[in-house]
């Protein structure tokens, strides 16, 4: 490892106070960024049951000594899945099969995730890592005001879509301002603190969960989980406007997504420098986000299934065939806008940099809120409902909007398409910018934006994650989500072109940025995360 030096700053952009800390306590006991990520992934595992997991999935993207590495640990639809398996026997989706209840899982990747990364880039020890979380578990945490109201409003739901096998009972005694324990979560991650991967994996944990599935109708199987492999894959590098970028391949959807757009705007972007969030920058950026939406339904699937023309779709003369029909004032046709190579809302995100400048970006997630709103009675986490990524029916879309056909239909192990994108800038080879976030489709739009924020229009950490967002996604049709905040006279403008416009938050974005050796973090101000530069 590069030698550090004694005045060199490390920083962390955390989605809670608890992962904020341990991450900071890793980092100034020698460990390395990537040391200090698997010791707050086990965390958030314990206190943002919302996202943070050990019953989901993820990809964390790494720069270490000058390498890039990416760790996919996606999940992967069970070996009983098969292509049809959220259709009534008409041919429709069944409302909610995927996204609530036993069915909604895929097999977990979190704990494979986290080993692989260890064995390859870990400095500290395994037990290490995972004390931090079985403490948290075992001894109980202070709920956050905005977590007890986020399980209160699920309960409601769960209950109302009558889909609740266990969640509320589970999660009752997690009230605001209270110390909130959880045993059985504790004794897992204390079987995976002894065990590593086994832990989890095989054995009793494995075993557990292959009997919970059995007694709910559930279809993983204890040979599921010991077939279960977390996958190192070169990660997505390509040159933009000076720097490179460093960012997730399929099975993401994001980092192709975001090349497409950061490139398609070079290409078309007027010389005169338009405003941040001004009508025309708007406009463009949503004209861009029709085409590469479009090209992710048709061509994006989980790479070892389909075989995704990654080189052709950020080609340069593609991307300059795909732009030239976007005009500066007018809102193209959405049903004419197909995938262009014909003729041949809960996740979390952070990010870390250590004093040798290595870096990590790491978003995991149980897909929605609260996932499949399934505890594993026994062993105390929630099931990921991230089957609801493939897609159940070509061109039916599933909760983010998105469609998608055979590039991502459901076959046995394989990994379901995301748009979870961390991502790292790169100017000569030395970390400038980490980001990152969750929001399902919206990922894509939260971590492009952040970069144009960061580099075209020099904002600050803090600016660039709380700076008013955008969304276009093709479907639905000239609908652009934006968050509070955007001027009124733009959005009115948007509007007589001809856009429907849609205000709702999206995204937390946990953002670093290193302005020559000083770096500058920041975590967005309507979540509660923390971040630190020290
Ligand atoms: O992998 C994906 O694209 C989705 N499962 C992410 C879900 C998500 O970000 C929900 N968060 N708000």
């Amino acid at each position: 490892m590069a030698k550090a030096d004694a005045s060199a700053q490390s920083a962390v952009a955390m989605p809670d106070s608890y992962s904020s800390d341990t991450a900071r306590a890793i980092l100034e006991q020698g460990g390395n960024a990537v040391d200090a990520a698997i010791a707050a992934q086990f965390v958030l595992a314990v206190t943002l049951p919302e996202a943070g997991n050990i019953g989901g999935g993820g990809f964390m993207l790494i720069q270490k000594d000058g390498k890039g590495d990416f760790i996919d640990y996606r999940e992967t639809a069970p070996s009983a899945a098969h292509r049809d398996m959220y259709l009534d026997k008409k041919g429709d989706v069944i409302t909610n099969k995927s996204v609530y209840g036993i069915h909604a899982s895929g097999v977990p990747g979190s704990v494979a995730g986290m080993w692989l990364a260890h064995q390859k880039h870990g400095s500290l020890k395994w037990n290490t890592l995972l004390t931090p979380a079985v403490k948290l578990a075992e001894n109980g945490f202070i709920v956050h005001p905005k977590l007890a109201s986020s399980i209160e409003r699920y309960i409601t739901r769960m209950a109302k879509k009558e889909v609740n096998i266990n969640f509320a009972e589970h999660f009752a005694l997690a009230k605001a301002n209270t110390v909130f324990k959880q045993p059985e979560l504790a004794a897992t991650l204390k079987r995976i603190r002894e065990q590593g991967k086994a832990g989890f994996y095989e054995g009793k944990t494995a075993k557990i969960i292959a009997d919970f599935m059995d007694e709910h109708g559930g279809i993983i199987t204890q040979a599921d989980l010991k077939a279960y492999q977390a996958k190192s894959r070169t990660p997505i590098k390509a040159d933009w406007n000076g720097y490179e970028v460093l960012t997730s391949p399929p099975p993401s959807s994001g980092g192709i997504a975001i090349l497409q757009w950061l490139k398609m705007y070079e290409l078309i972007k007027p010389s005169d420098k338009l405003a941040n969030n001004s009508v025309s920058y708007i406009h463009l950026l949503a004209e861009i986000g029709k085409r590469v939406f479009a090209d992710r339904a048709e061509y994006l699937g989980d790479p070892d299934f389909y075989e995704v023309p990654k080189t052709e779709l950020l080609a340069m003369e593609y991307l300059k065939e795909r732009s030239s029909t976007i005009t500066p004032d007018k809102i193209s046709n959405t049903e004419d806008i197909k995938p262009g190579l014909y003729e041949s809302e809960q996740t979390t995100h952070f990010s870390i940099v250590d004093k040798w400048g290595n870096a990590v970006a790491n978003t995991t997630t149980i897909n929605l809120g609260f996932g499949s709103g399934v505890v594993v009675t026994g062993a105390g986490f929630l099931l990921n409902d991230e089957m609801d990524d493939f897609s159940a029916k070509p061109g039916v879309m599933n909760v983010f909007g998105a469609i998608g056909g055979k590039a991502n239909e459901i076959h046995p192990h394989k990994r379901m398409l995301s748009s979870m994108t961390p991502t790292i800038l790169l100017k000569d080879n030395k970390v400038k910018m980490v980001t990152g976030s969750p929001g399902g489709t919206t990922i894509i739009s939260s971590v492009y934006e952040s970069i144009l924020n960061a580099v075209e229009f020099n904002m600050s950490a803090e600016k660039t994650v709380n700076s008013p967002r955008f969304h276009h996604q093709l479907w639905p049709k000239n609908v652009i989500r934006y968050h509070p905040g955007l001027d009124k006279q733009v959005i009115n403008a948007l509007e007589k072109m001809g856009y429907s416009l849609d205000e709702r938050r999206f995204g937390d974005m946990h953002v670093i940025i290193n302005n020559n050796g000083k770096l500058d973090a920041a975590s967005e101000a309507s979540g509660r995360g923390k971040a630190v530069v020290f």
